[in-house]
């Protein structure tokens, strides 16, 4: 069993302390928002991630898990600490560190002892090293310390799974003794663990995120051209798929990536690689053809529509992916948004994201189920690939739209059976 302080109840770091716990340790989850560690100490989760809701309240039951406001108690009572807290996106590109910065300088005013501390929020490459100053800066007792970049590969929806049965751990490290600390931590997990040192570890992280948005954009772009000449871009995922150095995941084509970490660290690192003299044209090209996705889209949505202004369109899946409530950079938003500009009247339905969107999106009419939101539309548009959508009663959905058009825009279904349906079907790379 070890202590453990976790600064920062968003999305990792929550998902974090959870299993942490989990795993028998004694962890305090930390943060500066008192309503939101108000509602965890009541069981109220501030996000929907399949099976957190159960694991946090089990853990808390069995009095392993914690939450409080003090950065100080939680330092002073933990051997490791996790900064979790969020990084967002500045107007160049670059990611805003004030939040890491903040916490390492209250965990260093509160160091009486040894401490190691993780950098797991996703960050620039050499923000290890920048924390590591500023803590010896602020660390008047001159406390020993160690500082480790674990950078996180949870996805949302997926989150515990990802996190309990990882596929590998980094430990950038540069001491032995923080390294076996870390290694102790997750050996319970029985999972290949990769020990580097700090740079390596940062950079591991910048370059999984972008080398699966680059995918994404490679099938976007094969998909283009796969409609220019007649091919099926499912087909040639799955083809390719199999071919064991290339691998199926991730080559889905659709509308695009979006959520909190792809648009966001994608910026990152073509930012730093700038500002360190490279120029990261193939990040740069993935960037547009993502940009671009938004536009292919809206234009396959006008030539099913002609004339946007005043028509009606249903849209099924709001959140940036299924299993989430989350609707940060959520493509889906952006095309609401530009279909409302368009002067469309929308109608809406989401399993999980329609609170946090209806306070985005105004004027929009959300519905109780995908039905509801296909009736008497002159379109119907998928922007999320939720299984209730692809369980969808297709003859019923055409009797309720006053006119038979399905653009989908995450290919749910296959243009052959719609098109054998009596459905005007627009998708993505299929003929
Ligand atoms: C991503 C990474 O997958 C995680 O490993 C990483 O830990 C996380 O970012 C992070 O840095 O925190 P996440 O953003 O939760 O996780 O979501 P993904 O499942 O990776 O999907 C990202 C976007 O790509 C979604 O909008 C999804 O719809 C899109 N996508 C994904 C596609 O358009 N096509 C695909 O084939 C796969």
């Amino acid at each position: 069993m070890q202590k453990v302080a976790v600064i920062g109840s968003g999305y990792v770091g929550l998902v974090t302390a959870a299993c942490l716990a989990e795993l028998g340790n004694r962890v305090i989850c930390v943060d500066n928002d008192k309503k939101k560690i108000v509602s965890l100490k009541k069981g109220i989760m501030p996000i929907y991630e399949p099976g957190l809701e159960e694991m946090v309240l089990r853990n808390k039951k069995a009095k392993r898990l914690n939450f409080i406001f003090s950065i100080k108690e939680a330092t002073e009572k933990s051997q490791i600490i996790f900064i979790c807290v969020g990084t967002p996106s500045r107007s160049d590109g670059s990611a805003d560190l004030s939040a890491v910065e903040k916490v390492a300088r209250a965990i260093a005013g509160a160091m009486k002892e040894y401490k190691v501390i993780v950098e797991k929020s996703t960050v620039p490459a050499e923000t290890g090293e920048k924390i590591k100053r500023t803590i010896e800066m602020s660390n008047s007792r001159k406390v020993a310390f160690d500082v480790v970049s674990n950078p996180e590969f949870i996805r949302e929806g997926q989150a515990l799974t990802d996190a309990m049965h990882p596929d590998r751990i980094i430990i950038g490290v540069a001491s032995k003794t923080a390294e076996e600390i870390m290694r102790k931590l997750y050996g319970p997990l029985k999972t290949p663990i990769i020990a580097c040192n700090i740079e390596t570890a940062e950079i591991i992280k910048h370059a999984c995120n972008s080398f699966l948005a680059t995918k994404i954009s490679f099938i976007n772009a094969i998909a283009s051209i796969c409609e220019r000449v007649g091919a099926d871009v499912e087909k040639v995922a799955e083809a390719m798929g199999l071919d064991k150095r290339i691998g199926r995941s991730f080559l889905n084509a659709g509308a695009g990536y979006g959520g909190s970490c792809f648009p966001k660290d994608v910026d990152a690192f073509i930012h730093l690689a700038h500002v360190k003299g490279y120029e990261f044209e193939l990040l740069k090209a993935v960037r547009r053809i993502n940009d671009e996705q938004k536009k292919v889209l809206f234009k396959k949505i006008e030539e099913a529509l002609w004339i946007i202004k005043d028509k009606t369109i249903g849209i099924l899946g709001l959140s940036f992916k299924p299993d989430t409530d989350d609707i940060r950079n959520s493509v889906a938003m952006d095309i609401a948004k530009m279909l409302i500009s368009a002067g469309a009247r929308l109608k809406a339905y989401d399993p999980k994201a329609m609170p946090k969107a209806s306070a985005e999106l105004k004027g929009v009419k959300f519905c109780n189920d995908p039905y509801e939101a296909a009736r008497k539309a002159n379109c119907l548009l998928i922007m999320t690939e939720w299984d209730e959508f692809k369980r969808l009663d297709l003859e019923k959905i055409k009797k309720l739209l006053s006119h038979p058009v399905i653009v989908d825009g995450r290919n749910i279904f296959g243009p052959a059976k719609m098109k054998n349906m009596g459905f005007i079907y627009k998708c993505i790379g299929r003929g």
